[in-house]
């Protein structure tokens, strides 16, 4: 185990992520609940994060002393850098040069968190973040990289295995950065890299039995791979004592349904209750159109089912979630203490709360490639694992304006033509999310000799690595053309195609 103590740095999940990268597994442990983490989790290398506070400021966090007296090794990232050299002795100052962003490092000596990725006399590009700048080595450390703005960029005493960057490795702005990290686990604490998905699989399963003990669990399943992915670890923690449940909406893709519902009950065996509240919903939105108040009645109406549903099990103590890292946002808390806020993002929003829940979210360290990873490591199917996300509220918002159920199936129709090209094309897995709109608006055409005056689809692609930014995809014109032929041709309501060259921001990927 590498120990990952957190200063409350917003990127300190990515150091775990190059860990496991590199085939070690770690533990991310909150600086101030670090006390007893060498005998709890009996590390062999420590890794302090960075973080927003300046050691120049009393009171801000500091390393437990344990660290520097128990002979691991020790990577310092920015300001484990200055808690490093603060709590060794050495002098950390407060606002000369700030730097933020790319930068350029020249390695003034080696060391072996250099080895075989930058000798003497290179320059590289890193990434730093920083205001605070160390000003006098600790006894026993050498300067091994200098920046424009950090005299100490790297420092190591490589006697006691101490290392200590300003910038941050674990972000791919440090192209070298995943290997520095490698060379920290393997070469300087001598880890084998042998752990994979494999084992998270195993721990985690350990986690949710001690996590849930007998109790009873309920997971909301979307259809997407998350909630499939948690429901299917979870099923093989504890058994039966996971319901799955499945709420049909009626603003599903066609087909989605039966998916989910055959691979849980035929596939794995995974009790499902398959909810029909088609109608509910469709008469919830009757007349509504605008988008906030179409995403509220949705979740409210989603509340209400999934609820009215777990009273019928008889009730549960947990809900599964299959919340992943980037929903998360996870901070220490420095203001008030030793306390540590952590606040989340809930899927099924509001639940928790109103039925006395408490959480499962094995997936919570994880980003959505290792997700598909460990889907794989569970036997889920490829075509289910590489699937795009979908969102809540479905077709709702991919219909602006009033949502009929005659609209629906207009678009039900138009979205899987259109990805049945996507996937005969070979496009799908280079496409993050493709998705047809049905927009309220109406155009003369002529078909046949006759007038038409029928609605508008737009087609949406887009390429992204995590939904927060996000490229249209670069159709080729034959390929548009193509699909709008056929969606004009084959649906019956549409009577013009347009293709959307928005990208995210300023445009959202969604329409509403
Ligand atoms: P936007 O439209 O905000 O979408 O650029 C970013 C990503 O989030 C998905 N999305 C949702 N997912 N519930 C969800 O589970 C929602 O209410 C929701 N709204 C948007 C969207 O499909 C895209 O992947």
């Amino acid at each position: 185990t590498v120990l990952i103590i957190d200063f409350g740095s917003q990127v300190t999940q990515l150091i775990a992520r190059r860990v496991r990268e590199a085939g070690v597994y770690s533990e991310i442990v909150p600086f101030n609940r670090a006390e007893d983490a060498l005998e709890r989790l009996t590390p062999k290398a420590i890794i302090l994060s960075g973080g927003p506070s300046s050691v120049t400021e009393t009171g801000t966090p500091r390393a437990p002393d344990w660290v520097w007296t128990c002979g691991l090794p020790v990577l310092g990232i920015c300001y484990g850098e200055q808690t490093m050299v603060a709590q060794l002795g050495g002098g950390v100052e407060g606002g000369h040069t700030r730097e933020f962003g790319r930068a350029e490092i020249e390695v003034t000596d080696a060391c072996a968190l250099f080895e075989g990725v930058w000798a003497k006399g290179d320059t590289d590009q890193v990434w730093m973040s920083h205001g605070d700048r160390v000003t006098r080595l600790p006894d026993g450390f050498k300067v091994t990289a200098v920046s424009h703005g950090a005299p100490f960029a790297a420092i190591a005493d490589e006697a006691r295995k101490f290392y200590a960057v300003q910038f941050h490795p674990e972000v791919v702005h440090t192209p070298r950065g995943a290997e520095l990290i490698s060379n920290f686990v393997h070469r300087i604490a001598g880890l084998a890299g042998d752990w994979t998905m494999a084992h998270f699989r195993s721990s985690e399963i350990e986690k949710i039995r001690a996590q849930v003990g007998s109790a009873r669990v309920i997971s909301g399943l979307s259809g997407g791979v998350d909630s499939a992915v948690a429901s299917v670890l979870i099923h093989e923690a504890i058994g039966d004592q996971l319901t799955c449940i499945f709420v049909d909406h009626g603003l599903l893709r066609s087909g989605e349904a039966d998916e989910v519902v055959s691979l849980f009950r035929g596939t794995y065996n995974i009790p499902l209750v398959h909810v029909d509240a088609r109608e509910t919903f469709l008469s919830a939105l009757d007349g509504v159109s605008d988008p906030e108040q179409k995403r509220k009645t949705i979740g409210r109406l989603f509340i209400d089912v999934f609820e009215e549903e777990a009273r019928k099990l008889g009730g549960a103590d947990f809900l599964a979630q299959g919340t992943l890292y980037p929903d998360v946002i996870e901070s220490v808390s420095f203001t008030g203490g030793p306390s540590v806020t952590i606040k989340s993002h809930h899927n099924v929003g509001g639940l928790p709360e109103r039925m006395n829940l408490k959480l499962v979210e094995p997936l919570r360290e994880l980003f959505k490639d290792e997700v598909r990873v460990l889907g794989r490591e569970l036997g889920l199917p490829e075509a289910f694992i590489g699937r795009h996300p979908f969102p809540g509220p479905g077709l709702a918002i991919r219909i602006p304006g009033e949502v009929t159920s005659e609209k629906l199936d207009i678009l039900r129709h138009a979205d899987s033509i259109y990805l049945e090209e996507i996937r005969k094309a070979g496009l799908y897995d280079r496409i993050w999310q493709a998705f047809a709109v049905l927009l309220p608006v109406r155009t003369v055409g002529v078909m046949g000799d006759a007038r038409t005056y029928d609605h508008v689809c737009a087609l949406r692609a887009v390429t992204s690595t995590d939904g927060m930014t996000a490229d249209y995809f670069d159709f080729s014109h034959d390929f548009l053309g193509r699909t709008a032929t056929r969606i004009i041709n084959e649906v019956n309501g549409i009577n013009r195609v347009v293709y959307d060259i928005t990208s995210k921001p300023p445009g959202t990927i969604e329409w509403e």
